[in-house]
């Protein structure tokens, strides 16, 4: 059973394909929503916490083929548990607004689609060790090529789903908007292909509609 968390605050994730634009529009949210007074935190998954930021090297780095799609669901889980103990419930049950680049639809997405269909397991284990979804979610739904070159640009150590490559982000991209259709109340899918500016103007108004149907 997936509870709602109780709280003040308003729990918001950002989805999408590598290269997407969702650590752009995560930072222009933040400022946003601080110029208009609002105690906000930033924080993303694998990561966010002393403990899944080291687990956020084991599965990021190295080898594609390092783990199982298994042994990933586990860790990337195992991180989020963490996460969600030690900042994200403390900050909402604060009153904050929490912002986190990729939540558990990526695990239902690259887990639970990349290498076979292990959905009904990431939605086991989500249920027993995580329980929560965010308010709303933010799916930046963009070109998968185009996203691939974005990405790419980038030039980082944490490579292992991006060379996975355009065939797996093609599959991701449909596989996040379905999944904007199975959680159609939390989503709001926005066109990443945009400008910038655009891209941030659509977010905000998509986060002001769900504060004033929360009011
Ligand atoms: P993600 O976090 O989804 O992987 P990023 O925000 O890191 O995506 O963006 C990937 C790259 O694309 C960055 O170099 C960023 O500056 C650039 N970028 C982001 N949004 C846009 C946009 N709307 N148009 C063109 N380039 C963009
Ligand atoms: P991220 O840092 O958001 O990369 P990007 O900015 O390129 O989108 O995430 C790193 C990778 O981790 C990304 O390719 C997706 C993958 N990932 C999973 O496979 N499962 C998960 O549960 C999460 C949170 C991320």
């Amino acid at each position: 059973m997936t509870e709602q968390p109780s709280h003040e605050g308003l729990f918001i994730s950002f989805e999408g394909i590598d290269g997407s634009g969702k650590s752009t529009q995560v930072t222009r949210l933040a400022e946003y929503l601080r110029r208009s007074g609002r105690e906000v935190v930033v924080t993303r998954e694998p990561g966010g916490s002393d403990g899944a930021e080291e687990i956020r090297a084991l599965v990021l780095q190295g080898d594609p083929d390092r783990w199982s799609a298994e042994t990933e669901i586990l860790l990337f889980t195992a991180a989020r548990r963490d996460h969600l103990e030690r900042l994200i419930r403390p900050a909402l049950a604060a009153g904050k607004i929490v912002i986190c680049d990729r939540f558990a639809d990526s695990t239902r997405m690259y887990q639970g689609l990349s290498r076979g269909d292990l959905r009904g397991t990431v939605d086991k284990l989500h249920d027993l060790m995580i329980g929560v979804e965010p308010d709303l979610t933010i799916l930046i739904d963009m070109d998968p090529i185009e996203g691939l070159k974005r990405a790419k640009g980038r030039n980082g150590t944490e490579e292992r789903f991006e060379d996975f490559g355009a065939d797996l982000q093609s599959a991701m991209r449909a596989g996040f908007i379905e999944l904007s259709k199975e959680y159609s109340e939390r989503f709001r899918v926005i066109d990443g292909g945009q400008e910038i500016d655009a891209v941030a103007a659509d977010i905000q108004a998509a986060v002001e509609q769900a504060f004033s149907t929360r009011q």
